[in-house]
């Protein structure tokens, strides 16, 4: 008899961090750990966009709330895993989706504040979560973390230097801190969405002018977009004790595109 159940047994009463919440894939993030039963503390800059979230969470009888936050400013990500800690007493889950993307140039002609800025609101926000993450999953007995990294982590887009450089170094994160934590009780792993229906697909579609079907065509080997709910599953699946032996793994959600 398999002992691995319903996936909500993992989650009932526990508690949950998500960034980047206020839409794409952190607001399904958000609103599938709730309906898992995880109480939710939902950060991004968006204000509005993160309020509607933890809207529509009670909306459908879950528990979150919004938190203000810039992923890529200190004070900011501390105060948000202590508003989860002292809200729902602890922190078991985290997953960290917060992300920018506005490239159109090649790297010789890329201004260095954007790189900086890359870096800063990709690479540094997952080192800043983590660090308070971890330091609040550790007072409480352990949890999982997942990371949304890129296709790109692996395979760049033209025009994405920085982008990509961000997402390799998500991974490279992920990993370091999976083999330093998975023996203290912290799981971590890392999500390789490819081409997802978001606000960030769209937006840099148009900024290329490119045709979505096209796009769809040649980023996966099924002709269509992923949706926001497959990488939801996927983030579900690698906190659940069901993945208690995947650490540090990088789970590609890509319509099989780096398959080919
Ligand atoms: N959409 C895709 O096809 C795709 C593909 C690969 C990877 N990704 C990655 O998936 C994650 C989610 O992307 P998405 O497509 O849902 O994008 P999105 O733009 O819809 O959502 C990203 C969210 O991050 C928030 N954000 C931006 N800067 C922030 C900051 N400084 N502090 C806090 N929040 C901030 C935005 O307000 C937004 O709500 C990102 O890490 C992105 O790089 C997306």
């Amino acid at each position: 008899m398999s002992q691995l159940g319903n996936l909500d047994q993992w989650f009932e009463g526990r508690s949950a961090v998500v960034t980047g919440g206020a839409g794409g894939m952190g607001r399904a993030i958000a609103l599938a750990f709730a309906a898992a039963g995880c109480r939710v503390t939902l950060s991004d800059v968006a204000d509005a966009g993160g309020e509607e979230t933890a809207r529509l969470v009670r909306d459908a009888g879950g528990t979150a709330q919004f938190v203000h936050a810039d992923v890529s400013q200190n004070a900011d990500v501390e105060a948000m895993v202590e508003a989860a800690v002292s809200t729902y007493g602890g922190l078991d889950f985290a997953v960290n989706a917060a992300a920018i993307e506005f490239e159109v140039d090649f790297l010789a002609d890329l201004a260095e504040d954007d790189w900086d800025r890359m870096l800063d609101v990709n690479l540094k926000s997952v080192f800043l979560s983590m660090k308070h993450e971890i330091n609040a999953m550790l007072s409480s007995g352990g949890g999982a973390i997942v990371n949304i990294a890129s296709t790109n982590s692996y395979r760049p887009q033209p025009h994405q230097s920085a982008y990509t450089a961000s997402k390799f170094g998500v991974l490279g994160l992920t990993k370091s801190a999976a083999v330093d934590y998975a023996p203290r009780g912290v799981r971590i792993n890392a999500i390789c969405p490819g081409s997802i229906d978001t606000p960030m697909l769209r937006g840099a579609m148009a900024k290329r002018g490119r045709d979505p079907q096209e796009v769809a065509d040649r980023l996966s080997l099924i002709g269509r977009f992923g949706t926001v709910d497959e990488i939801a599953a996927a983030a579900l699946w690698l906190c659940s004790g069901a993945s208690a032996f995947t650490i540090g793994h990088a789970l590609a959600v890509d319509g099989g595109y780096l398959s080919r």
